[in-house]
């Protein structure tokens, strides 16, 4: 096996802040130790992937690198007694394809506490059209499931067309939510009404920079994606009680806000951090994605490329321009 030799996508400093990327074979044996080796079916293109794939120091240190967050595929060989050749298994988070060669490659090895057997009722290939948004997206259902019913009043989805955006859509909207979408794409507006967005605001809409302590309540819940002003005055705008996640800061990383919202709404701010969740609540979660929290649509959300596909569809994610997700077949 140590011989054996596979694709990846290797990213390399090719001078003083360039970075290169290119398709190219590697041995098993190169691979960090770990107690399991998974042949990867299918992989997906996360945000963070392109922020590893383009040289991002915060993401990892250390190049070249295989970037990749996400992979699903069957054990090939396991030190562990928990996993055994042929088990279908899913590994995302931790440390995969951030300084430990990821899933933007036909094998990884990794440590067997990264690993997820895959649930019944879900096929390797949709558990990767989640992927890490699929799964964050899902972390802040449940974190809003459990404070807001579905008839309390809508929710807001900030960077809707993106992948933990329109997840989340998906999934609310299955649960029966009634759901805002804030997107920067008028030309998506089919895609949101398709996955049950009962109405549409520009970025502009949802942006309220008159530095005012509080704004009408409209939301009973909000799941953002992207920080900033956005997220300010989503939480000015959220009623009574009402639950807010974040989890990512594709707009900004600041949070210009005051304290109002929770001390006059008792309105929560709910951190989402999927890469640390703990093991229990990660089976949890993808035991619900597999069950009753499947959207009908899943399989629509998906565009599929191959390794050697995956460049135009980096440079687009890093463009804010991706609708969807995009998963990428290794052995599928
Ligand atoms: N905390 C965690 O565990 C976790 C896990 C996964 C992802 N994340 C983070 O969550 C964020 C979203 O990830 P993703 O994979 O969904 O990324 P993505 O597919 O690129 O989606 C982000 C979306 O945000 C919107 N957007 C882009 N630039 C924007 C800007 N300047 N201002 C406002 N909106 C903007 C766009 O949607 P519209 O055009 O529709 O507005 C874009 O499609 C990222 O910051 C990512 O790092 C965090």
């Amino acid at each position: 096996m140590a011989d054996t030799t596979f694709r990846a996508m290797i990213v390399e400093e090719s001078g003083e802040k360039s970075f290169s990327r290119r398709i190219a074979e590697r041995r098993v044996e190169q691979l960090p130790d770990g107690e399991v080796l998974v042949r990867v079916s299918w992989s997906s293109l996360n945000y963070k992937d392109a922020l590893s794939a383009s040289g991002n120091r915060g993401v990892t240190k250390k190049y070249p690198h295989t970037p990749g967050i996400d992979a699903a595929g069957i054990v090939e060989e396991s030190r562990n007694s928990a996993f055994r050749p042929g088990d279908k298994v899913i590994v995302t988070s931790y440390d995969l394809g951030m300084n430990t060669s990821g899933g933007f490659a036909e094998y990884v090895r990794v440590p067997a506490a990264w690993v997820v057997p895959l649930p019944d009722g879900l096929s390797l290939r949709e558990s990767m059209i989640y992927g890490t948004a699929g799964f964050t997206a899902a972390m802040s259902v449940f974190a809003l499931t459990e404070r807001v019913a579905p008839g309390a009043g809508q929710i807001l989805v900030t960077g809707a067309t993106g992948g933990v955006g329109s997840m989340a859509l998906a999934i609310l909207g299955g649960l029966g939510y009634s759901c805002a979408a804030v997107s920067g794409k008028p030309e998506a507006a089919k895609f949101l009404s398709g996955l049950g967005a009962a109405r549409i605001l520009t970025r502009a809409e949802a942006t309220e920079g008159s530095g005012k302590p509080l704004l009408k309540g409209i939301w009973s819940g909000v799941v953002d994606t992207v920080g900033g002003e956005i997220l300010a005055t989503a939480l000015k705008s959220t009623d009574m009680q009402g639950v807010v996640t974040c989890c990512g800061n594709v707009a900004s990383p600041e949070l210009p806000i005051n304290v109002f919202p929770f001390i006059l709404r008792g309105v929560s701010l709910i951190g989402i951090d999927s890469q640390n969740c703990r093991m229990a609540h990660r089976r949890q979660i993808w035991q619900k994605l597999a069950t009753d929290w499947k959207p009908e649509q899943l399989n629509q959300l998906a565009k599929e490329v191959s390794l050697d596909g995956l460049e135009k569809e980096i440079e687009l994610i890093l463009r804010g321009g991706q609708v969807g997700r995009v998963i990428v077949r290794l052995n599928g």
